[in-house]
This record gives C-alpha cells, structure tokens and sequence, in this order.
C-alpha cells in the first residue's frame, strides 16, 4: 500500500502503518515495450517509489521483441508516466528511477536471450533478489520459464538472493492447458516462487473484505445460511471490446472475468475463517469454498449459466455498435460479453443460499459490487399502520468506483404515524481515511517483492475454477453455432438473466 497524499491527514492513522519494505530487488519484465508495462506497472513503479516503497536498491531491465536501446526505454517510461499517471514533467522520484532502468531484446524463445540475461545481470552487480514478471502473450509463458531454467535464472547464485515469477492472467484456456502449464512452471520453479496475478486480489476493497469479516465481532455470526438469503456479484462495465477483439473473441465474459476475479471475490466472501492470516492458511479456505460449489451443469447449463452479448445501443448518452459490428470481431460471432450464473454451495454454512453472478459489457453504469442480501424478519409486526413489505437488510461491498460498504436498514419515517422506510448507513474509504485508494498493481507489485503470495492465486485453485467452468464452455461448444441471446447496448442484463432469478422468486439489483 503506498503513502497517498493526504493520508496523515486523519488522526486515526497516525502511527498506524508499519510498512515493510523489500530486500535489494532487480525486476525483470518480459513484454516491457507492451500495454500492460506502459499502463500498469511503470506508472505502479513510479507510485511505489513516490511512497519510499521500493528497496534502497532497485533496478529494472526490461526484455522484449522491439528493437530498442535503454535511452528509448528510458524515454518510454516518461511517457508512460505522462500519459498514465499525470506525470508531466521528469521529477526526482522518475529521475531515480529512470537511473536503474535497462533494455535487452531478442526472441523469448532464443536461450541467446537469457545468456545476455545471465551476464546482465551479473556484470551490473544487480541484487540477486529477482522478480520476473511476464506480461507476455499467455502462449508464451511456458517457453519463457523452460529457457529461464535452462539458463539455470530460476535459482539464486548468492545465500540471500531469491528468485521469482508473476504470470499475468490468462492462466490457461481451459483445464487442461491450465493443467500443462502449471506442469511447465512446476517443472522449473516451487509453488512458493510462482505468482498468478488477478488485480481484484489487490483491489483495496477486495482485501478489505477479509478485515471486514475476521476483524468484527458483529458480522461473522450472522453470515451464514440462517440469515442470508442469497449473494449477487455483479461487475458492470461501460466499455466494450476495445482493442482487444483477437483476444476477447477467444476469451469471452465467461474465460475473461468469472474464471478469475468473480470466483476470487465470491470465495473470499463464502471462505471459513482461517486459523491465521498466514498465506496457505487464508488460500486453503478459499479453496475449500470453490471446491463446495456444485457443478453448475447440474440443472442443465441453461438455467444456471445465462449468456448474451450486446447489440447496438446507447452508453452514456453516446451511440455504440454491437458486438458484431466491432473492429477485429466476426459478423457471426457467438461469443459471450455477459455472463449471468448461479452458484450453489454445498456447505454447511450455504447450503440453499444461491450465490448469484453477473458481468458484462456495455451495461448501463460501470460498477462492482457484492449484496449481501439477509432474510426478512419472522414477522412484520408494524403490518397494520405500515402496510407496505419490509424491504431485507442489505450489506453492500462497493468494489468500485465508489469504495466502501453500505448497510440498509428499516427506519422510521419521521412523523406521527409509524412508517417505515429503508435507509442507507455509508462507509466511504476516501472520507473515512481522506486518503486515495492505492491501484491494485502497486499492492501487488510490492507483495511479490516482499514474498508474500496471500493475493495471488495458487496452482489448486485456478485448477478448480477451470474445473468449474470448462464444462460449460464445452456444452456452448457442443449445442453448436446456436443463437445467442442479445441485450442492448447501455441495458441491464438480457432477459434471459432476469428469467432466472424470477424463477428463483428474486430480482437482481438496480444499481
Ligand atoms: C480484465 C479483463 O482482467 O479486467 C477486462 O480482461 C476487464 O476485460 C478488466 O475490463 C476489468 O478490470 P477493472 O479493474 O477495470 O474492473
């Protein structure tokens, strides 16, 4: 977590952090001339490093195809800071930064490469802590790791030195490849120097999640199936496809956002305490929740898994295309950008508490949030003089944009009639600790450093998400070219969706 501005600001804070830092870190990142490295992680870098986050002794080589020499590289990471974190000019903090910056490039398939890698890095007297991160083509990740190991890369050459890989997302298509490539890296590296990235792990919001119910006395008791009657996952996105059409054709809402980060918040909300906050302790529960849920082809895929994808229509007051019509998409295609399900778990904390999710694309407003939706009280004793139903308690986690969490409650309506009205009770993280929210690369970034792989998610469980959801992709596959069910640009889910939480007797939220 960085120091923002601003965060002494509130007097519950001071003395508060302790704020570990790194040992002598050298960062490598494959793919250094690519979107994620200019968008994400130099811009993480430059924040990490404003907050005195970094090791006293830093440095980055950057590797990949483009031609270019450490000045270029140097120049790239200006403008990366200018156009991605409103760094208009060269400051102490780039400066410094910019010192420890270097450029290889050549084939990631070339051990020619990871020679010059291996000299590098010994000629510069670079700290033997070395932080690879791959944010390459996912088809590459297997052939990066064997040349590393072959370069004998994945093990220090000092006592204290240490080595380890960040693997972007997507890990894996389907169960198997996710299968063979946990074999590759396994076949190179521990489990425990392996890092699979979901940025929702490190969400502010998302972490909070874990303090929100092993910190209170007053939540934990009543999160089960007695009081709640069902969860919604929603994450809503404005956007469309963008320029990711090659991708996302592959991919879809399915593969790209509930494989991953849904099936990571959902565990955390659905997850038993865990004896420790210790890594394997907190991954051990989350992954007991994912195992309990029960195949969602159990009913027949169409009742629990809805798909759709979006038509032409209207976002924030602009026209937008359909999906079909979007550059780099087939005219054909039946690719999925909504996804809608519902996840049983058989558990003896949720058994009959329907775990719904829902994200798409081009939805009405971009959000994500988790409602947790508790049951109505036995009995509506103020029938009489306040006929209307009693809406059920909600607890709302604002993953963003707007962060904190939310309480409804049964009030009364001012007056001398007793009338009752739902009211909202606000945590906000800006006016609650008057600091910004640190971007969930720059936690992540700082945690693989540090060692520390409690957000990241291990081999087991992206297996057993992959075992989830691959039947699925399968009977899509095997009901052939059918039609897909379409919504329109700007709405907010097909009614495909909102069919099946009225089978259920239940609406999904207007957010
Ligand atoms: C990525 C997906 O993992 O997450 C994108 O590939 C999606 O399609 C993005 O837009 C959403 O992330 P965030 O942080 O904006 O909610």
């Amino acid at each position: 977590m960085s120091d923002a501005p601003g965060s002494g600001s509130n007097p519950l804070l001071d003395g508060l952090r302790i704020e570990p830092t790194p040992d002598p870190t050298t960062l490598v990142i494959f793919g250094a001339s690519g979107d994620l490295t200019r968008r994400k992680l130099l811009p993480a870098l430059y924040q990490l490093s404003r907050g005195q986050r970094l090791p006293a002794r830093f440095s980055v080589i950057g590797v990949a195809r483009s031609e270019m020499n450490d000045d270029e590289f140097r120049r790239q990471f200006h403008d990366s800071l200018k156009e991605f974190a409103g760094v208009e000019k060269a400051d102490e903090v780039s400066g410094t930064l910019v010192r420890g910056l270097s450029y290889l490039f050549g084939e990631m398939d070339d051990p020619a490469l990871y020679a010059r890698l291996a000299r590098t890095l010994q000629e510069s007297h670079a700290p033997d802590g070395v932080l690879f991160y791959l944010a390459i083509p996912p088809t590459v990740y297997g052939k990066v790791v064997e040349q590393l190991g072959a370069a004998g890369l994945t093990r220090p050459s000092t006592p204290t030195g240490w080595r380890r890989v960040i693997v972007e997302k997507p890990f894996g298509t389907d169960l198997d490849s996710a299968r063979a490539l946990n074999a590759v890296l396994h076949q190179h590296l521990e489990e425990s120097q392996i890092f699979r990235i979901d940025h929702y792990l490190g969400k502010e919001t998302v972490q909070n999640l874990l303090v929100f119910r092993f910190a209170n006395g007053m939540f934990e008791p009543v999160w089960n199936r007695r009081y709640i009657d069902h969860v919604q996952i929603t994450a809503a996105e404005t956007v469309g496809v963008e320029r990711r059409a090659a991708y996302y054709e592959q991919a879809g809402a399915l593969r790209d956002m509930v494989q991953n980060h849904l099936m990571q918040l959902l565990s955390l909300i659905a997850m038993e305490p865990p004896i420790t906050f210790s890594a394997e302790n907190v991954r051990d529960r989350k992954l007991d929740a994912l195992l309990s849920i029960q195949p969602l082809l159990e009913d027949g895929a169409k009742t629990n898994v809805i798909r759709a994808q979006y038509s032409p229509g209207w976002v924030n007051g602009s026209e937008v295309p359909g999906y079909r019509e979007e550059q780099g998409v087939s005219a054909t295609s039946v690719t999925e950008t909504y996804v809608a399900l519902r996840a049983q778990l058989d558990s003896w904390r949720w058994a009959g508490v329907p775990f719904y999710i829902r994200t798409g694309k081009r939805l009405a407003k971009r959000t994500t949030e988790i409602a947790i939706q508790f049951r109505r009280p036995p009995l509506h004793i103020f029938k009489r003089v306040s006929p209307t139903p009693i809406a059920s308690n909600l607890l709302v986690v604002n993953v963003q944009p707007d962060e904190g969490i939310s309480v409804r409650f049964e009030a009364k309506l001012p007056g001398s009639r007793m009338q009752l009205a739902p009211v909202m009770m606000n945590f906000r993280y800006g006016s609650a600790f008057g600091s910004a929210v640190p971007e969930a690369y720059e936690t992540l970034l700082l945690d693989a450093m540090l060692g520390d792989p409690t957000l990241f998610a291990r081999h087991d469980f992206v297996e057993a998400s992959w075992a989830l959801i691959t039947p699925v992709h399968e009977a899509w596959r095997t009901s052939g070219p059918a039609a897909i069910p379409m919504y329109e640009a700007g709405e907010w889910s097909p009614r495909e969706a909102d069919a099946m939480m009225a089978a259920d007797g239940r609406r999904w939220r207007t957010l």
